[in-house]
């Protein structure tokens, strides 16, 4: 959602913290005190569960957004997106929404900060980086993570990483209006390298999983299809949830959220109670629960096979009953089944577009990216991006002065 999307063919010069700092000195004329980075991230299994109190798998990614920063003397907000040169100005009395999305996601993080107490003093941010926007590896969230985390380093709130993350989502719910769960700012803050963080949304207790690839890779597939609907289609899915909770309370009032809620009262209670489309929603969530921990028992097996089968049934449930996905990533599932090298695949994050994430032998990741990129073009016209992925640590200060 934030910066340009990049083909991996034309590797883009600001991938590197260096060259944001450059860019920084650049505009600014003198250096950044602090350079952070901030990745993105996928999530393996356990979509749109996290609003729903639920679990989810999600782990960082080696594709970063990276911010250098430092005080001003006055009350300014200078921003540049180095990316593709642009500035937005501001001042810190007055916070305002922009034409443009990407100011919003650093000012919704210093607005949070604002409202919480801690002074802010005048700034000026270069960010850039080599996360895809609109693929659904949440950059957005990556942003909002660089931020707080540096804004916190820099002016010494002493926040802890958990405090971070609530106000980098509450910058996204309240300033930039996306209703969104915790996971992707969670994911992005507490990744860690070849992990994948279980997460229970209902607690935020969390336990770092081993993800060893063994003689597979993580593949995204970008359809490059941009989630235009996403914001008001995500919304609309989180009240349909919460209508099947109201419903469902009215007989079982210990029920809070669709966490609470098991097979039997889905098919026996709420089935008669509410229209079918909430139904179709609430069962996806209940299942894809099940999915979840039925496919971290099979990873601490070891066994990504079946781990992989699981991914194939969350993409099912979440283009039939949740209704979240479109025909490109539906046709790249399809195309994966086929594949014997593809153990595993689904859409990932909000819907809508993006990326699907696919579990594939590594030998046969050239043949199998070319044959479903054919295909995949033959169809919708243009070849998916590619994108190989490592799990990688969480936001971290990269240089300090
Ligand atoms: C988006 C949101 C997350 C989560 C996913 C779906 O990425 O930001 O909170 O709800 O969609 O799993």
């Amino acid at each position: 959602m934030t910066p340009s999307a990049k083909s991996p063919k034309v590797p883009s010069l600001l991938t590197s913290q260096s060259a944001v700092a450059q860019k920084f000195r650049e505009r600014f004329k003198s250096d950044p005190t602090i350079i952070v980075s901030s990745p993105g991230r996928i999530n393996l299994i356990g979509e749109h569960t996290d609003y729903n109190n639920g679990f989810v798998l999600p782990a960082a990614i080696d594709k970063t957004i990276s911010l250098a920063v430092s005080q001003r003397d006055d009350d300014q907000l200078h921003f540049l997106a180095a990316d593709f040169n642009d500035i937005h100005a501001g001042t810190y009395t007055d916070f305002r929404k922009s034409t443009k999305l990407w100011p919003d996601y650093i000012n919704g993080v210093l607005q949070q900060l604002q409202e919480r107490g801690f002074p802010l003093t005048g700034l000026n941010i270069a960010i850039g980086g080599d996360i895809p926007s609109g693929a659904g590896l949440s950059s957005s969230a990556a942003l909002e993570c660089s931020v707080v985390f540096a804004v916190n380093e820099l002016l010494g709130y002493g926040l802890s990483k958990m405090d971070m993350v609530r106000i980098a989502q509450a910058a996204e719910n309240h300033f930039v209006g996306v209703k969104c769960g915790i996971m992707d700012q969670f994911a992005s803050m507490f990744g860690k390298k070849n992990h994948a963080i279980l997460l229970d949304c209902r607690n935020l207790k969390y336990e770092y999983v081993p993800f060893d690839l063994h003689q597979y890779a993580i593949l995204l597939l970008d359809t490059q299809v941009k989630h235009s609907l996403a914001s008001g289609e995500y919304n609309i899915r989180r009240e349909q949830c919460e209508m099947g909770v109201r419903a469902l309370r009215k007989i079982y009032p210990q029920v809070e959220s669709l966490r609470d809620a098991n097979r039997a009262m889905i098919e026996y209670t709420l089935r008669d109670m509410v229209p079918d489309v909430v139904y179709n929603r609430c069962k996806y969530v209940v299942e894809e629960n099940l999915r979840l921990q039925v496919g971290c028992e099979a990873l601490r097996r070891n066994d990504l096979v079946g781990f992989g089968k699981k991914m194939y049934a969350s993409h099912t449930g979440l283009s039939k009953l949740y209704e979240v996905s479109c025909p490109e990533l539906d046709y790249l599932v399809e195309l994966a089944r086929e594949e014997h090298a593809i153990i595993g695949a689904r859409m990932m994050g909000g819907g809508f577009g993006g990326c699907t994430i696919n579990l594939i032998r590594k030998p046969y990741i050239n043949e199998v990216v070319q044959r479903l990129g054919d295909a995949f073009a033959n169809r919708f016209g243009q070849k998916p991006l590619s994108h190989i992925c490592n799990l990688s640590d969480g936001t971290h200060v990269v240089s300090a002065g």
